[in-house]
């Protein structure tokens, strides 16, 4: 008889930093000054910081120790090289340049393929990838499959494209108006779901066959490839970095933000097959980012990032990545609060359309409800909806995904298990005084990615011109109460 074996984390503690739980009334002072909006609060002011899981993982020891290796030279650094094997190793592209993040990749890649006028389809826009495409005169389509926009579909692999969107766009637009098929492996905004490895054959087929290329968002590929080992029966038997090399395998290219599986806190990539391509790449990162051998980079990220690469596709770092943010994601199903389903890689995503159905879109319920996350407990998580999809370039008028998302993302290798329970009572206790909680409405929204640097105020009913209106987001009940911990 074979009993069952916990995950746990494949590493213990070598160094710690404090952290510090702010008082009700302090965290009521921050989150007005920050205009309810949580990219603006301070880090010293926030208890458990899930805002993201980018640039925020904490390095290994080897991967500190390679810090050390920095050969900082500007031209032809050995980490330069070291960085190069490691993505021709575990991701099979032959020409790489380095970029300081995901977005300075994208704005190469961008550029290079993108001919005003043009047509990028994807699965499922992201922020800073659709606003490249956009810069460079595109025009974004999402062809994920509609179970994608459902959070309570239980679809394995949401990620996935669907075909039939696909060859609609393509008849209608002409594949010569299609420079390339953005494919992001795991889904971010769609609650961090799996593209099917069968699926993405499926896509690559069907573009190859048409001269339209396909460029994969690797920024969560080691997750993806995990979903796929645990989902795809045919792929059971492979291990994950097996799986991540016949993912890439399909595409043409791809921009990586290393600040998420490859467990560093700055870096990317440009990774590309073609010499032609490769050589307009680096005659544009000179431009933007840096020279060619390390595009914004120090020496020594270079190295934490080669290391990182090998470590990040490891079977038990991988399953207790996940595990972590699965044991948060069950814990918040048992007490009740509406989630994406079914749990994502890199986060929970909890359903505020559905936790606030009496607050209008307008009023902007997941920013609203992130928030409240941050007044209750000094949790702090991130907007994905209304205010993160923006406005639309053409008519300038607010796009409203199907999902309004608060996302409690993980860092990886850096909380507990025991954070991740005061996490769980946190949102329970805001899901409980849900019905009291107030929308909100700008007060200064930028142009391009709003989300980083909007204010917002609270809009408040009729009746409650100062009073309990005075506080915040449910806010009566927090102002008698007596601070959390
Ligand atoms: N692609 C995906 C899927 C991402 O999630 C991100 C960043 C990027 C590209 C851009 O990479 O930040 O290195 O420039 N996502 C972060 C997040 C910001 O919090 O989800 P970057």
């Amino acid at each position: 008889m074979t009993h069952h074996r916990s995950w746990a984390e494949p590493w213990k503690i070598k160094v710690v930093e404090p952290i510090r739980m702010t008082t009700a009334s302090e965290r009521k002072e921050h989150i007005r000054e920050a205009g309810y909006n949580t990219f603006l609060l301070r880090s010293a002011d926030v208890y458990i910081d899930l805002l993201t899981d980018s640039g925020t993982n904490a390095m290994s020891d080897r991967q500190w120790a390679g810090m050390m290796m920095g050969d900082e030279a500007y031209a032809g650094s050995r980490n330069y090289y070291a960085l190069e094997e490691a993505v021709r190793e575990f991701y099979g592209f032959p020409h790489l340049i380095p970029t300081h993040q995901g977005r300075g990749a994208e704005n190469i890649l961008s550029k290079i393929l993108i001919t005003p006028g043009d047509h990028v389809p994807g699965n499922m826009y992201f922020t800073t990838t659709r606003v490249h495409q956009e810069l460079a005169g595109a025009t974004f389509h999402d062809v994920i499959i509609d179970e994608a926009h459902d959070p309570a579909s239980e679809h394995p692999f949401k990620g996935n494209v669907d075909l039939d969107k696909l060859d609609a766009l393509v008849r209608e637009g002409g594949a010569e108006k299609v420079p390339y098929v953005s494919v992001a492996a795991t889904v971010n905004l769609a609650g961090g779901q799996p593209v099917e490895l069968s699926n993405l054959r499926r896509v690559a087929d069907y573009c190859h066959a048409r001269g339209i290329r396909v460029i994969l968002d690797a920024t969560r590929a080691v997750e993806n490839a995990w979903f796929i080992q645990q989902r795809e029966p045919a792929m059971r038997d492979h291990t994950v970095a097996e799986i991540l090399r016949l993912l890439c395998e399909c595409a043409d290219g791809a921009t990586m933000s290393g600040k998420k599986d490859s467990l560093v806190n700055i870096g990317g990539w440009l990774g590309l097959r073609e010499e032609r391509l490769a050589e307009a790449a680096r005659g544009l990162v000179v431009v933007y980012e840096g020279l060619h051998t390390y595009g914004g980079l120090a020496g020594r990220d270079m190295e934490a990032m080669a290391i990182g690469i090998r470590e990040s596709v490891e079977e038990d770092h991988i399953r207790s990545r996940i595990g972590q943010v699965h044991y948060l994601g069950k814990r918040l199903i048992d007490a009740g609060v509406p989630v994406v389903r079914p749990l994502g890689g890199h986060a929970v995503f909890l359903d505020a359309a559905a936790i606030l159905s009496h607050l209008p879109r307008d009023q902007f319920p997941a920013q609203a409800l992130a928030a409240a996350l941050y007044l209750e407990s000094g949790v702090r998580a991130m907007e994905r909806g209304a205010v993160s999809a923006g406005r639309d370039p053409k008519t300038g008028e607010n796009r409203y995904p199907a999902l309004e998302l608060v996302r409690l993302t993980i860092p990886r290798r850096v909380y507990t298990q025991a954070h991740m329970d005061v996490v769980t009572e946190s949102v329970a206790e805001v899901f409980e005084q849900r019905g009291q909680m107030h929308g909100l409405r700008f007060t200064y929204e930028p142009e391009l990615l709003r989300f980083f640097q909007a204010r917002f105020e609270l809009v408040r009913a009729p009746s409650e011109t100062g009073g309990a209106g005075a506080g915040g987001i449910a806010l009566a009940q927090l102002e008698g109460r007596q601070a959390l911990g």
